[in-house]
């Protein structure tokens, strides 16, 4: 008997795609993790890097019409791709509502700080790390969430907290953010395609934050962050 193809999922980005060629690694480099194809990007942006190296990776790179046409045309480029899971990574625009609906508890967007704070429309880049720098709190982080027909305001899936230091710069934060990110991301993606994660209008299953307390903020090396974020998600 032929197993199950592993699901397909799309990755709509607006940016440099840095999350997208980790996305790209986990799934593909990595032979070990190979339950999932990354079948299809597609940006607001023509000009964004996420497509090129979209198509550095050989998979299709397309830049999406933001006219009248804009909800049926990528709608229409998901089905006809065959997407299952669609992973929003760094992208900046409203995912228009036949969308949403058709891809309920099948869509995720990565945040880099801790909902529901320093969310919403046009707080993404560097504006959401100045925005935590200004309000004083001494913790950080990604937030991976479902996507839902409000900015940075579905379920929320998963979120790794990072210390923010009193010498922090944007950049500085940001950075330290992005590396939990980077990991976390990937991994919430397998727990999605693998069925160990699934949403129900009850609310989020399989996922929490189980982890030793001197993993939250990653000072146990870069081995044990992942394996705490392999636990956490029920992926070991
Ligand atoms: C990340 O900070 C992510 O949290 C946010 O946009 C940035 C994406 O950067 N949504 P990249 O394009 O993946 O490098």
């Amino acid at each position: 008997m032929t197993p199950p193809s592993p699901p397909r999922v799309a990755v709509l980005a607006s940016g440099r795609g840095s999350n997208l060629r980790v996305l790209l690694d986990y799934f593909t480099v990595d032979a070990r993790r190979g339950s999932a194809v990354i079948a299809l990007v597609a940006s607001d942006k023509a000009d964004a890097g996420a497509l090129a190296v979209a198509s550095e990776h050989g998979v299709d790179a397309r830049a999406l019409s933001m006219d009248e046409r804009h909800e049926a045309s990528l709608l229409a480029l998901l089905v006809e791709h065959a997407i299952e899971i669609v992973v929003l990574a760094g992208y900046v625009r409203l995912v228009p509502p036949a969308v949403v609906r058709a891809y309920e508890g099948r869509m995720v967007n990565v945040h880099p700080a801790l909902l529901p704070a320093f969310g919403g429309k046009g707080m993404y880049g560097g504006r959401v790390h100045r925005a935590v720098l200004q309000s004083g709190v001494r913790l950080s982080g990604p937030t991976v969430h479902f996507v839902d027909e409000l900015y940075d305001h579905g379920a929320i899936i998963t979120q790794w907290p990072v210390p923010v230091l009193e010498r922090d710069t944007e950049q500085t934060l940001a950075a330290r953010v992005l590396h939990a990110e980077h990991r976390l991301l990937p991994r919430v993606v397998h727990a999605l395609a693998s069925g160990r994660l699934r949403w129900s209008s009850e609310g989020v299953r399989g996922a929490s934050l189980g982890m030793a307390p001197d993993m939250v903020f990653a000072l146990a090396g870069p081995d044990a962050l992942e394996q705490a974020m392999d636990q956490a998600l029920g992926l070991t």
